[in-house]
């Protein structure tokens, strides 16, 4: 692996002990997989931040850490909302773990964001190397903006994030990036809210394990591309697909389908994974929700009263710009937290069973909560919230 001169002066120890520990792992990842130099990114998102993952081991070796981010960086999601944790049931031991969890990371100089929807708050384009962890964001940066990541683990993601570069190899090289399977959708009904996307990845993410799929016979929008690549990166390991005609890179490529193996879904497959079971709470914003989305709540939920616990998750920059649409949401008796989700916090876990919108919720609420999962559409959510008992 070539080396600048500035990199090898900082795995001497030129520039403290901290900066020479990090590039080392980089260094040592690079190698694994064959790169050939590093490269300078544009930001990173650091996962490993809930102490509910990382525990009393994680918090020790970022404690020891000192040195200070070179580009822009965000956390992934941690335990709670740091601000309204008590409102959520969070044990006040855990949250005092937590908090030092993040102030470890914030003394890093890590922007105290701790969100899997990194590009609503960091200018992210097409062609931009970053150095991104959670596998949702990794996905939509990927595939619907045209930035190049692979998925990090916690620890090279925050190792980039102070030295300003990660290892060139895998999504970094154009390569590496072109379709591996074609999935041809038959039936995509007229306008399919972002659930049915959702539900299509958790079936595709099945298929395409980690093969690079390009579909056709599908026309979503931005919101309905994050939940299909969100169920897709947890039912199967998708770091990056392709939409004819509407993804970036298979606009500019003009990728065909020709030579590849192909795989056809069809809507009553992905009907049928909607059961329109019981529920006990609702979880909304698995990926965190965008602006245009609390908009939607806000009208779902204008003039109800919630019967049922109502979650919904968005980033703190996202949730503090959209102040109005919170208000009239909250009104209704939904929540809204900032930093955490359904599934990385522990206070979902005491339902039995839970509505969500996504395939990636269906897919990890029963695993990482221990509560059954049913996926219905953002209005079925809100209808069966705002049923009588
Ligand atoms: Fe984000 Fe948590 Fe879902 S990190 S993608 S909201 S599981």
């Amino acid at each position: 692996m070539h080396l600048t001169a500035e990199e090898e002066a900082i795995l001497n120890g030129e520039e403290g002990e901290t900066k020479q520990q990090l590039l080392e792992i980089l260094v040592g990842v690079g190698k694994v997989f064959g790169a050939e130099e590093m490269v300078p990114i544009r930001s990173a998102q650091v996962s490993g931040a809930s102490y509910k993952t990382i525990g009393e081991w994680g918090l020790k070796w970022l404690a020891s850490l000192d040195a200070h981010a070179a580009v822009p960086a965000v956390l992934n999601p941690v335990g709670m909302d740091r601000i309204r944790w008590e409102e959520m049931g969070i044990d006040p031991g855990f949250a005092k773990k937590q908090l030092e969890v993040i102030s470890a990371y914030e003394r890093l100089g890590i922007r105290l964001e701790c969100t899997c929807t990194p590009y609503y708050l960091n200018i992210t384009e097409y062609g931009d190397h970053l150095a991104w962890s959670e596998s949702s964001a990794v996905s939509y940066a990927n595939s619907v903006i045209g930035a190049r990541t692979n998925r990090e683990g916690g620890p090279s993601a925050l190792a980039a994030a102070i030295i300003g570069k990660t290892p060139k190899y895998g999504l970094h090289l154009v390569e590496n990036r072109k379709p591996g399977i074609h999935i041809q959708v038959e039936g995509e009904p007229k306008g399919a809210d972002a659930s049915w996307y959702g539900a299509l990845g958790y079936l595709a993410g099945k298929i395409s394990g980690n093969r690079i799929p390009l579909f056709s016979g599908i026309r979503p929008g931005r919101d309905h591309l994050k939940n299909l690549g969100a169920a897709m990166a947890a039912t199967g390991a998708v770091a990056l697909y392709h939409v004819q005609g509407i993804t970036p890179e298979a606009r500019v490529f003009s990728y065909s389908t020709e030579g590849l193996e192909q795989f056809v879904i069809n809507a009553d497959e992905v009907a049928s994974l909607f059961t329109g079971e019981q529920v006990d709470a609702v979880a909304i914003g698995c990926p965190h929700c965008s602006p245009d989305e609390l908009i939607y709540l806000a009208s779902l939920l204008e003039g109800c009263s919630v019967t049922k616990p109502v979650y919904i998750f968005a980033a703190r920059d996202v949730i503090e710009r959209e102040s109005e649409q919170i208000r009239r949401i909250e009104r209704s008796g939904a929540r809204v937290y900032a930093d955490t989700c359904m599934v990385v916090s522990p206070a979902l876990e005491r339902y039995d069973r839970i509505m969500v919108n996504s395939g990636k919720a269906l897919s990890y609420v029963p695993t990482m909560c221990g509560a059954g999962a049913v996926i219905g559409s953002t209005e079925d959510c809100i209808r069966v919230a705002c049923t009588p008992e």
